[in-house]
């Protein structure tokens, strides 16, 4: 049998060290919610190939249509139009957001994200970009101008996008004005207002930018009343409202995007990650009128949009709809958050337990408040042990950043929690910080 650490090894003769591995094993199999090593060792798995594999590794419906598609063609380009193409836009757009009808397909989140800023300068011929402290747009030089998530990310890549300013996110548990949120007054918003005053005049202004719920930035869900003040900001300017949902959207929140969750529809979305089941898709889906002021030649792929990654997310959306999984979503999430709302109760090491749907996000604190990174990176490795795969997030490493399948059953989610309470218990303990007894 191959050893973990000898696919390890191997890698690490062959790739930079550049792109960050969160486990160090290698999977051979994964079917529904599991994963198999190639040791044999079965894990859970709770970090979903980071949030892309919302109805679990190799769904049947998935593989099958994926199966009937590849002896067709697997590739057309910009050449010439196939049917399985026009039906995954259809099918996206039936699900999208209302007034969201036209789209364009690319392969990653990043490219969706360029794709959403492109659009947004070319057809209102403004060129500055508003995005929020803390938010992760992706990698490439364009994306990488709007993410803020951590200045790694960033170092040595200067200069990027000019342009392009931050504000910071509304993120209450740690809140940049330290507000309480009984008695906030929104002074993120004000902040924003007050950078169109001092730093760009709304007739520059493309577009702002933001993750409904802050995602590698820390699992935040940006407060409703703030999303709604920026929508009405936009339309007072003729801004561009651009949602970032590459990893908020297809379920994962509880309906199809997170922006239906809050009622309020931006402009343009930026989808990816879950929408075909791990294979490479992504689209900008934008109202009609400012897909059409978009002229040909602006913008092109030549793998966007690819028939087998469009059969795989059919097959996903035909899952979500006729499985009920929307509403497995919010049920599943909802529990999950009592769960872990009781353990924080019994942990002082829990600061903050945050979530929509099945995007939730646990920030671990020492005794003063300030981020415990060294206690996530513990219980990560714990739950590895006992056979539960979870990630971490934040600047500071220190939330770890549950995202179950939407077709997680309730053993499962019984199995996932009690490893977590494990692995927390036995961190706790190691620090001396102790399990409170239950109230
Ligand atoms: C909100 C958000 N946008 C964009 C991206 C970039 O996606 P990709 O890694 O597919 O380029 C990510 C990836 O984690 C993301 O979470």
């Amino acid at each position: 049998m191959t050893a973990n650490g000898e696919i390890l090894q191997r890698g690490e003769e062959v790739f930079t060290p550049a792109f960050h591995f969160y486990h160090r094993i290698a999977i051979r199999s994964g079917r529904g919610n599991r994963i198999t090593d190639v040791e044999g060792n079965s894990y859970l798995d709770w970090a979903c190939g980071l949030g892309a594999l919302n109805i679990g590794h190799g769904h049947p419906r998935v593989v099958e249509r994926v199966q009937r598609q590849i002896p067709l063609f697997v590739h057309t380009g910009g050449v010439y139009r196939n049917e399985t193409t026009v039906e995954a836009a259809e099918m996206l757009l039936s699900v999208a957001p209302e007034g969201l009808e036209r789209l364009f397909f690319s392969n990653s989140g990043a490219e969706a994200v360029e794709g959403a800023i492109k659009l947004a300068r070319h057809v209102s011929g403004r060129q500055g970009i508003i995005a929020f402290g803390g938010s992760f747009h992706g990698r490439t030089l364009g994306a990488l101008s709007l993410t803020s998530s951590n200045s790694r990310y960033r170092e040595r890549y200067h200069p990027l996008l000019p342009s392009v300013f931050h504000s910071p996110y509304p993120y209450c548990f740690r809140c940049p004005f330290s507000c309480r949120p009984s008695g906030c007054s929104m002074a993120c918003f004000a902040h924003l207002e007050e950078m169109l005053r001092r730093y760009i005049t709304p007739g520059d202004l493309a577009a702002i930018i933001i993750e409904p719920v802050l995602g590698e930035g820390g699992y935040v869900p940006a407060p409703a009343p703030f999303l709604a003040s920026l929508r009405r900001l936009c339309d007072q300017h003729g801004i561009l409202l651009i949602f970032d949902e590459v990893q908020s959207g297809m379920g994962r929140c509880g309906d199809w995007f997170a922006s239906q969750c809050y009622g309020i529809t931006p402009d343009i979305m930026a989808v990816a990650k879950g929408i075909a089941s791990g294979f490479p898709l992504s689209a900008v889906v934008a109202r009609k009128e400012l897909m059409a002021a978009w002229p040909t030649w602006a913008h092109g792929t030549t793998f966007g949009g690819n028939p087998v990654s469009c059969a795989a997310s059919l097959a996903t959306m035909e899952t979500i709809r006729d499985e009920g999984l929307l509403q497995s979503c919010r049920s599943l999430g909802g529990e999950l958050m009592a769960r872990l709302e009781e353990l924080k109760g019994r942990y002082p090491l829990i600061g903050d337990v945050r979530g929509m749907g099945l995007m939730i996000g646990v920030e671990l604190v020492q005794g003063d408040g300030s981020p415990d990174a060294g206690a996530c990176e513990r219980i990560l490795a714990e739950c590895l042990g006992m056979g539960l795969v979870v990630i971490n997030c934040g600047p500071e490493r220190n939330i770890l950043r549950l995202i179950p399948s939407l077709t997680t059953s309730d053993q499962e989610l019984e199995e996932g929690v009690e490893i977590l309470s494990r692995a927390l218990d036995t961190v706790a303990d190691g620090q001396g910080a102790g399990r409170q007894p239950p109230a």
